[in-house]
Parts: C-alpha cells; sequence; structure tokens
C-alpha cells in the first residue's frame, strides 16, 4: 500500500511537473516527494500516539526539505508540492486527492490552540486543488473540489467547488464548470467577449450590407421622384444618374 501510494506520487509529478524528465530524477531531487515520504513515516507514529517521535521525524524532514508538515495533518493520495521550500501545513489541515501546492503556501490556523478550545484551526482542502506559490489559506475553511488558488491570494473563507481565487482578500475570478454543468454565468458556453463567433460575425455582415442598400434604394426612389413644375403638375422624370444606379461594392 505504502509502495504504491509513493509509486503513484512519482507518477503524480511527471504528470504535473513539465521539468520532471525520469522517475529517478523524482525520486532524487523532488524535496516535495522527500518531504510525503517523512510525512508518511511521522503521521504514522503520530497515530500511534508516539507524539514526539512524530514531531522529531517532521522536524528532520523539514530542515531537509524546507517543507513542514505536522504529523497531524491528514494528506490524500497523489499530492505534489512543487519546489516546496516555504510550505507549512498545519496540525489539522486536511488535504483531498490529486492536489497539487507550489512553494510558500500555508494552510495555517487562525484559532485558538487545541487547549483553549480551538479543535478544527487549519482549512479542509477538497480533491483537484491547486494552491499558487505563496498562497496563505487560513482558518477552518473549506476549499472546494478542482477550486485554483492564485499565487500570492490570502484566503481566509469557503471556497466554492471549481472557483478561482486571487488576491487579499482573495475573490472569486472564474467558475471552471463540471461535465454536465451549466456553463458559468459570467462566461457563457465558456467563450469570452474576445472571441468572435462566426456566425455572428457573418449575420452582422448580412445586416450591415442590408441597411446599406436600403439607405440606396431610397436615395434612387428620390432621385426618380417628378419634381413638380410651376403649374403644380408633376413633370416627367428626369433620367437616374449612372452612378446612383451602380450596386454598392
Ligand atoms: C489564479 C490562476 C490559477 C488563474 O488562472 P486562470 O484561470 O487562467 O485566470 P486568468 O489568468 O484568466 O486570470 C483571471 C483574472 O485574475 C487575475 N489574476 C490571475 N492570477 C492572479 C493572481 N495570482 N493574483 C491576482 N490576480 C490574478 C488576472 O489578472 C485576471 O484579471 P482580469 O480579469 O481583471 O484581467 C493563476 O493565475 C495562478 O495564479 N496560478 C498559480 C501559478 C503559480 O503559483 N505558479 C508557480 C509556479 S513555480
Amino acid at each position: 500500500m505504502l509502495l504504491k501510494n509513493l509509486r503513484d506520487e512519482i507518477t503524480a509529478t511527471l504528470a504535473r511537473d513539465p521539468a520532471a524528465r525520469s522517475r529517478l530524477e523524482v525520486v532524487l531531487c523532488y524535496p516535495g516527494f522527500h518531504a510525503l515520504l517523512y510525512y508518511r513515516l511521522a503521521h504514522s507514529l503520530w497515530e500511534r500516539g508516539w507524539y514526539l517521535s512524530g514531531r522529531f521525524v517532521s522536524h528532520v524532514g523539514r530542515m531537509l526539505t524546507g517543507i513542514e508538515i505536522h504529523p497531524g495533518a491528514r494528506i490524500g493520495k497523489r499530492l505534489f508540492i512543487d519546489h516546496g521550500m516555504g510550505v507549512v501545513i498545519g496540525e489539522t489541515a486536511e488535504i483531498g486527492d490529486d492536489c497539487t501546492l507550489y512553494h510558500g503556501v500555508t494552510l495555517g490556523g487562525t484559532r485558538p490552540s487545541r487547549e483553549q478550545g480551538g479543535q478544527k484551526r487549519h482549512p479542509t482542502i477538497g480533491n483537484d486543488v491547486i494552491v499558487g506559490s505563496g498562497a496563505q489559506v487560513l482558518g477552518p475553511i473549506r476549499v472546494g473540489d478542482g477550486a485554483r488558488i492564485g499565487a500570492a491570494a490570502v484566503v481566509m473563507k469557503e471556497v466554492p467547488d471549481r472557483a478561482t481565487m486571487v488576491g487579499n482578500p482573495a475573490r472569486q475570478v472564474g467558475r471552471r464548470s463540471a461535465p454536465g454543468e451549466a456553463p458559468p454565468v459570467f462566461e457563457p458556453y465558456g467563450i469570452s467577449g474576445e472571441i468572435p463567433d462566426p456566425i455572428a460575425r457573418a449575420l452582422n455582415g448580412l445586416l450591415d450590407e442590408v441597411s446599406t442598400l436600403r439607405a440606396r434604394l431610397g436615395e434612387l426612389e428620390r432621385v426618380r421622384e417628378p419634381a413638380p413644375s410651376d403649374d403644380g403638375s408633376a413633370s416627367a422624370p428626369e433620367p437616374a444618374p449612372r452612378r446612383a444606379l451602380r450596386a454598392q461594392p
């Protein structure tokens, strides 16, 4: 089971980091992978009630990788921590499957310690979440499945599934649609306003042409209208000028 998890983590790293060239490179050169090895050992000690040993292994892992994962944290499968340095994952943090964290990410607490009555102090991250470099996700909030947290964002409120959050305080700037779900309101059918719709363009062209022709027709009708003579009777219509009859290019 442990070996399978490790194999999956190597595969996930290869899939998500374009710079990774081989499994051996991941094993030898990826601090995120090393940190997960230390975490798995520290967590199993923690689960057995060997708290000090768990903390010590976690501390050694932090010294060697620059990534601090509390042994009490709960981490799902195929987590990929890219670059890693400065990542802090708190004691009551939970991370789902297939997540990616970049360097400098904090999954931190905002509540009092366990002794002071705060049970859950750190965030719960859903499945398939990407947290950009330097982002701070603070407090016992939930970050929904498939969410994207922008680099340097500070998130302190719940994040809906598949939402994209940026800034400090973080605000939602987008939401990816799920298979079978209606497209998001702000981006109909997933096509932004800047992308030209070829059918709409063709129709607009035709409408322009029609209104130009209408204007020319009105002009022609005015030219062909008999001008009233001095005695009030209509004079014979003058031939329309040749140029006026020519079709518009
Ligand atoms: C948040 C993120 C996932 C959004 O990607 P996206 O869905 O393609 O969104 P867009 O690039 O279309 O940006 C949408 C809006 O958010 C803004 N935005 C994007 N990322 C931002 C960020 N980190 N901070 C502040 N604003 C950001 C854009 O300027 C844009 O604003 P506008 O609509 O006013 O022009 C991405 O920008 C990001 O930050 N990824 C993390 C990358 C990272 O950490 N890399 C480290 C590699 S070592």
